[in-house]
């Protein structure tokens, strides 16, 4: 089925067209980083005002671009996310959907993060789903690994307080870096010294035997080894002194080896035909860069989103639905709940 997707979870509004084998015909993401820089954080209220004035024109850029007129479903985020965004985006949906006597379906947006790594931008099909994938979700609001099948995802473990990409917004912010922070941290990262500085690892007392991450005393650490060095914010953020790159690239180095600690067990006990990463840190240039080295010494597939379909897109969103569709999975236009936490253990989709 041709679909229509709709993502507006945080603060990107996304919309996008799929054919019915995934094949991405357009994804556009319009972006209010800019609108939530000045506050380092997004602000709930400014968020949803904004997808609102967005979604009616992104959706004639893709009546423009990729025609809508044969467009079979509709697709949108339920949850979890901003409520008041998540609202703008579900009610926009099912209008449309409702106007139109379209099909709906409302999708869950880790699920969505979870299938980004089999789309691509090149104008190919979607590759289908195997067996039992291997799969880390790693964004500003999660940082997990599933065991992703084709008929749903079990989460493996968790993070016990930040989320890794929050973690890379609040150094940033406290550095005066901006937001978000992962991009520039990232950038800056690679000018310096991932050895120069060790940090401690924190213990969990974790009955499933120590999978779980804990990022928020990294964090900590982090901001106080800069205050003593730099006077913070710093002067001139575009061009920080090499104690702070050093400190950066240390501070990357430190998040991706946490990230990928409990891989080797968990592919020992799950035996995945693949491991796959997603959301916004799956940008991250270490992060890819290492995730691929384990693959080729592991003999195990590595799938990578590409960069575009990392962050929050709506290309994810449209084949999640069309995969929840093909199970009969549809909702109600006049009845569809947005939702702001996750509410599933095992997410059977
Ligand atoms: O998936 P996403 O767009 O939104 C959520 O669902 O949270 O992820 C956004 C997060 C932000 O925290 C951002 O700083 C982080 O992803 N991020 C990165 C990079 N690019 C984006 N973190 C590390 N390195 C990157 N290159
Ligand atoms: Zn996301």
């Amino acid at each position: 089925m041709r679909t229509l997707g709709i993502e507006t979870s945080c603060d990107e509004t996304a919309v996008a067209v799929l054919d019915g084998d995934g094949t991405v015909r357009f994804s556009l993401i319009s972006s209010q980083a800019a609108a939530h820089a000045p506050y380092l954080g997004v602000v709930p209220e400014l968020a949803a005002r904004r997808h609102l004035e967005a979604l009616p024109r992104l959706l004639a850029e893709a009546d423009r671009q990729a025609g809508l007129r044969s467009i079979e479903l509709v697709a949108v985020t339920r949850g979890p996310g901003l409520i008041g965004s998540l609202l703008v985006g579900t009610c926009f949906a099912q209008a449309y959907a409702w106007g139109r006597g379209l099909p709906l379906v409302g999708v869950d947006h880790l699920e969505a993060h979870l299938v980004s790594p089999f789309l691509n931008l090149d104008g190919h099909p979607a590759r289908p789903l195997p067996e039992r994938t291997l799969s880390l979700v790693v964004s500003g609001g999660h940082s997990s690994y599933f065991l992703l099948d084709p008929g749903g995802a079990q989460p493996l473990n968790r993070t016990r307080d930040d989320a890794a990409g929050e973690v890379f917004d609040k150094v940033a912010a406290a550095l005066g870096l901006g937001y978000p922070g992962g991009p520039v941290v990232d950038r800056l990262a690679d000018g310096g010294d991932p050895r120069a500085f060790a940090f401690s690892a924190p213990r969990i007392k974790d009955p499933r035997g120590g999978l779980d991450f804990s990022f928020s005393g990294l964090k900590t650490m982090v901001i106080r080894a800069a205050q003593e060095r730099a006077a913070l914010p710093l002067a001139d953020p575009a061009s920080p002194p090499q104690v702070v790159l050093d400190l950066l690239a240390s501070f990357r180095h430190t998040v991706v080896t946490w990230l990928l600690a409990p891989l080797d067990e968990l592919a020992e006990r799950h035996r995945p035909q693949c491991v796959a990463a997603s959301g916004g840190v799956a940008a991250n240039r270490e992060l890819r860069r290492r995730l691929a080295a384990w693959g080729e010494r592991s003999g195990v597939e590595v799938l990578l989103p590409p960069l575009a379909l990392t962050t929050d897109n709506a290309a994810m969103i449209a084949r999640a639905g069309q995969l929840r569709a093909a199970r009969g999975r549809l909702d109600d236009p006049l009845a569809l709940r947005a939702y702001p936490r996750a509410p599933w253990k095992r997410m059977a989709s």
